[in-house]
């Protein structure tokens, strides 16, 4: 299912197709260049002073970390995101030599849009979780003490509604996708006046 963004003028076609599914093919598969091409787009995303703070613990269908990763979703997010080839727990490290890593937690978003977007360029789908315990993802994973668990994110391909597990999730994943205006989003001059 394509839900592709209502845009005023037309956008980049990986931005306008992204977006964040629930229905998931259990058996579908993400191939090891593609799993390793979204970590290389994690890699190479900015960071403030090139401090790379992203990390990302991987886990496939099947395995121990995959298990672990899943064991951390709430009960909402582990209906559905347990048919994801993969599930990536992604983490800030907040410190290095010099000491705390400024704007740790942007650079993991803007790794994670990469990796989701690089997603997308693969035929891929990815979903986004802030929806897990993080003191379980902390204990499952003996994370260090600067290390900051910060989501979870479901890849895998496409599936059908039909097949979700409630009908609260299936009206969730076909709802429109709805956003701000851009008047409401972007200004000028003072806060609120509108750029466009
Ligand atoms: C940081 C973050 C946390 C999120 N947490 C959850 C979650 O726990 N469960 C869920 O189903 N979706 C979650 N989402 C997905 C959002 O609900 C989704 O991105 C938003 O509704 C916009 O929809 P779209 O991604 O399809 O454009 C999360 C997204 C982000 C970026």
């Amino acid at each position: 299912m394509d839900k592709p963004a209502d845009t005023s003028v037309s956008l980049h076609p990986l931005i306008a197709a992204r977006w964040s599914p629930r229905a998931l093919d259990p058996a579908g598969e993400v191939g090891e260049a593609a799993l390793r091409a979204l970590l290389e787009a994690a890699r190479w995303a900015p960071s403030n002073g090139n401090t790379q703070p992203a990390r990302y613990l991987v886990g496939r269908r099947g395995d121990d970390t995959y298990r672990r990763i899943f064991d951390t979703l709430r009960r909402g997010n582990q209906s559905w995101a347990g048919a994801a080839a993969v599930l990536l727990l992604a983490c800030a490290v907040t410190e290095n030599e010099k000491g705390a890593i400024p704007h740790a937690d942007y650079g993991v978003g803007l790794a994670s849009e990469n990796l989701v977007l690089q997603a997308v360029a693969e035929g891929l789908v990815a979903h986004q979780m802030g929806g897990f315990d993080t003191d379980a993802a902390r204990a499952a994973f003996a994370l260090p003490a600067d290390v900051r668990p910060l989501a979870v994110i479901a890849v895998g391909t496409p599936g059908s509604p039909d097949d979700l597990p409630d009908d609260r999730t299936r009206a969730k994943e076909l709802a429109p996708r709805t956003r701000l205006p851009l008047d409401q989003v972007a200004f000028t001059g003072e806060w609120g006046r509108p750029a466009f």
